[in-house]
């Protein structure tokens, strides 16, 4: 993995619920409607404040918030603690690493993953073939670039994922695994 620097581990973990509001909306502007009770994965989960945010809006059976740096995955803990007073039923945070997804095939309904796909480097086809074998058909995807998108955007079709939602602005994209 590419680790992050101490710079950017302070910029990341200084992160708030509110600064994901968009992904919901985005998620709606491309009309995804998300069931209470889906099951969702965050990959690359920082801080876990997305994670926090998802499970209060959509209610879900299963999140799992995953990070590869066990550092992150004690501080999302630890956040995610503080603001519950534990951590809630169906909401876990675990060590994985995105290349290597610990989960069964079709299995989640939503993946996330906000700035990770390019610590993935050369190893990205291999995360996002990981993620489409964990996504349920029909599954979404939602990801959020900066560095590399272009390179991002041409593994993810050949990773087998279709766009349905694309805002150049904020530069997330949302993809579906066909049914
Ligand atoms: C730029 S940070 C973004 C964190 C969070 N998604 C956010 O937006 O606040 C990238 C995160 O991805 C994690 N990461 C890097 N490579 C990973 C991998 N192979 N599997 C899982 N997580 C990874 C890093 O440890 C870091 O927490």
């Amino acid at each position: 993995m590419a680790k992050m620097s101490w710079i950017e581990k302070a910029f990341v973990n200084r992160r708030k619920e509110s600064n994901f509001l968009w992904i919901i909306d985005s998620l709606e502007k491309a009309n995804v409607f998300i069931h209470p009770g889906s099951k969702m994965l965050d990959i690359g989960a920082g801080n876990g404040a997305l994670a926090a945010l998802l499970y209060d809006h959509y209610h879900p059976s299963v999140l799992l918030a995953i990070d590869v740096d066990p550092d992150q995955v004690k501080l999302a803990k630890k956040q995610i603690s503080s603001k519950y007073g534990k951590i809630p039923a169906g909401l876990s945070v675990e060590v994985a690493d995105a290349i290597h997804l610990p989960y069964p095939e079709e299995y989640f309904d939503l993946v996330t993953a906000h700035l990770v796909l390019h610590h993935l480097g050369n190893e990205m086809i291999i995360g996002l073939r990981e993620i489409h074998r964990v996504l349920k058909s029909g599954g979404i995807f939602l990801y959020v670039e900066g560095p590399y998108k272009i390179r991002a955007f041409e593994a993810l079709s050949e990773a087998g994922f279709t766009p349905i939602y694309r805002n150049g602005k904020r530069r997330e994209i949302v993809l579906s695994k066909k049914s």
